[in-house]
């Protein structure tokens, strides 16, 4: 009988979720592998709610969430626990997705097992230590901890080069959260809704949660919605607010009793989804947001002061507008007034991806590793 390639993937928020989700699928039906799942559950109902729409039943769960965690508890618990999984699982291969504290211990500790590492978007840099906090260096340590990196841009390649990794072990893929985003969109229908939007009002779609946003930028930014919904009677405002309570402290406090604000809890992929597909703008600080907005021809401005993620900028689907509150008032009326504007940043050319990452990665590992 073959033997098959085992391939653990370990991934704990509800972003990786969403992104290796098209991985594990394609790995489950790729006869010479055998997909093993490990979630940290770094984030828990947010994490569920993916793993519930994708059907994927982890083989192991960690469950290490706390309320409000700090990362050295949450890197110390995922390293000493991947060592044990690892010592029972024997893999030939660890996968981890993208930069959060989940990716870097993951591969931390597959290095320390000796274990060979696959990271799925692999070399997105802002070049700012502390830009996006502390994703910046998860990546970069997860970057040289690989063994392969899946490239999503031509421009992720080009760090990955820069930062003296080995040609032959770079591989443009695309993104795989195409690959989800194509998939649900073309599944799943818009659920019945849960909040009452008024359809003659343009929605703005809103989304915070990056670290670096905490305290006066996420202030700025709730300011900035209040100041919209006052001098704009023509919008309403959709904002799933994130469940970290530095995010949900704030908002509620500004945004918590205005007119024309819904604020919900975190939505499942699928009406999320549908939601973006509603939106006339996305005011997000979400990565995983900007990569999709392409595809559904959203003009997004981007609520940080620098990106990792320059291609959907270039294609003019993306702004970076940053955390002042003027700035954001003057972009996002620009959007709403100026019709012309308007239509040259609606680009349905998505520079992520078409859909496919997820089966080139599972060809490439196939290729390169044969079953022992
Ligand atoms: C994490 C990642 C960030 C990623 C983001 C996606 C790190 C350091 N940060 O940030 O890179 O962009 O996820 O959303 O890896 N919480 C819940 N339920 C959930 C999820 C979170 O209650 O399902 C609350 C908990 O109180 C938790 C807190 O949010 O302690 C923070 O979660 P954490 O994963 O540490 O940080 P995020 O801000 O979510
Ligand atoms: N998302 C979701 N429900 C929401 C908000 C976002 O399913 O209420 C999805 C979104 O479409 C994207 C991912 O979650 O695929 C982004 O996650 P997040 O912004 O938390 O993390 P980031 O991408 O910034 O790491």
């Amino acid at each position: 009988m073959q033997k098959k390639i085992k391939v653990l993937s370990i991934f704990g928020t509800r972003p990786e979720a969403i992104k290796m989700a098209p991985v594990i699928k394609e790995l489950e039906k790729t006869q010479n592998m055998h997909s093993i799942v490990c979630v940290t559950a770094q984030h828990r109902q947010m994490l569920d709610q993916v793993l519930e729409l994708f059907n994927i039943k982890p083989d192991f769960d960690l469950n290490i969430m706390k309320p409000n965690q700090n990362l050295w508890e949450l890197t110390a618990e995922i390293l000493l626990q991947t060592k044990n999984i690892f010592e029972q699982v024997k893999p030939d291969l660890v996968l981890v997705h993208g930069d959060t504290t989940s990716a870097l211990a993951s591969s931390l500790s597959a290095f320390y097992a000796k274990i060979p590492v696959g990271h799925i978007e692999a070399g997105l840099r802002t070049f700012d230590k502390y830009y996006p906090f502390p994703e910046e260096i998860n990546r970069i340590i997860a970057d040289y901890i690989s063994d392969f990196h899946f490239a999503p841009t031509k421009a992720a390649v080009d760090n990955l080069l820069k930062a003296g990794i080995k040609e032959n072990n770079i591989y443009l893929t695309g993104n795989t959260v195409i690959d989800a985003l194509l998939h649900t969109i073309e599944n799943y229908k818009p659920c019945p809704e849960k909040i009452n939007i008024d359809n003659n009002l343009k929605t703005i779609l809103v989304t915070a949660h990056r670290r670096e946003n905490f305290g006066e930028p996420l202030k700025n930014i709730c300011q900035a919605l209040s100041e919209l919904i006052e001098r704009n009677n023509n919008i309403q405002i959709v904002f799933p607010v994130h469940l970290n309570p530095n995010v949900r402290e704030i908002v509620y406090a500004i945004l918590g009793n205005l007119k024309r604000v819904y604020l919900i809890e975190p939505l499942d992929y699928a009406p999320f989804a549908h939601q973006m597909k509603q939106a006339y703008i996305i005011l997000t600080d979400s990565g995983g947001v900007q990569e999709e907005a392409p595809s559904l021809g959203k003009p997004v401005l981007v609520l940080r002061e620098e990106t990792e993620r320059p291609e959907a900028i270039e294609c003019g689907t993306v702004q970076l507008v940053g955390h002042n509150k003027e700035k954001i008032i003057a972009l996002t009326e620009e959007l709403l007034h100026n019709e012309q504007i308007y239509k040259k940043r609606t680009s349905v050319k998505n520079p992520y991806g078409d859909g496919f990452a997820a089966k080139r990665i599972v060809e490439i590992i196939g290729s390169k590793l044969e079953a022992n």
